[in-house]
């Protein structure tokens, strides 16, 4: 028998939760996002996705890769981020987001968040070079490009952490669907 949906509007445990994924360019923060908003779909919950790539295209289209910008960047999107939480929407958030201050701000905007470090080497990050920035950023075509010559400050106290370049996607993805089972913002 399919299980009702704990986050349909109207019903009195309407609770969301944002799921900040952190981590290098190329890590896999897209990736697991997609899949877990699959899954979490599947299991009838109500979903948002919440992207860097698609963001900066629009809302945060105004802004750079300075310490400033990426500053607005992550409070512009906390602030939308808490807006869908408080709606009992799921929200899952990709975002390199490499100051442990602004993923503070973005951990006490949204309430109820969880933090993934979505961790993997530089080196493989820059093998991957999905999107070929890292080349740009080595021959100096782009410049404060994160893990090259630009900071990523380490979560301190993540949640969960993934190692990408050692787990399969599926069993990254458990392991948040499994923490979110185990304390309560899913069942
Ligand atoms: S954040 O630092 O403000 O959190 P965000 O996650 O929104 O960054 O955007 C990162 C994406 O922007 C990268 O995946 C990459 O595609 C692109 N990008 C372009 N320039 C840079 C840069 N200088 N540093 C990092 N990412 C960049």
């Amino acid at each position: 028998m399919k299980k009702s949906n704990p986050l349909k509007p109207g019903d009195n445990n309407l609770k969301g939760v944002g799921i900040w994924m952190t981590g290098l360019s190329g890590a896999g923060k897209t990736t697991i996002s997609i899949f877990l908003e699959k899954r979490l779909i599947e299991m009838d919950y109500r979903v948002q996705r919440l992207d860097g790539d698609i963001v900066r295209q629009d809302l945060t289209a105004d802004l750079g890769f300075s310490k400033e910008d990426r500053d607005r960047n992550i409070q512009r999107v906390s602030f939308v981020a808490h807006l869908l939480v408080n709606q009992g929407i799921v929200v899952p958030c990709a975002f390199i987001s490499p100051y442990w201050e602004e993923r503070q701000y973005a951990r006490d905007k949204i309430g109820r968040f969880i933090e993934v470090f979505v961790e993997c080497p530089l080196k493989v990050c820059e093998k991957r070079d999905v999107k070929g920035l890292y080349a740009k950023a080595r021959a100096g075509e782009i410049k404060g490009f994160t893990g090259v010559d630009d900071p990523y400050e380490i979560p301190k106290n993540p949640e969960i952490v993934v190692h990408t370049d050692k787990m399969t996607l599926e069993d990254e993805v458990e392991i948040i669907i499994d923490y979110l089972k185990e304390h309560n913002y899913i069942v």
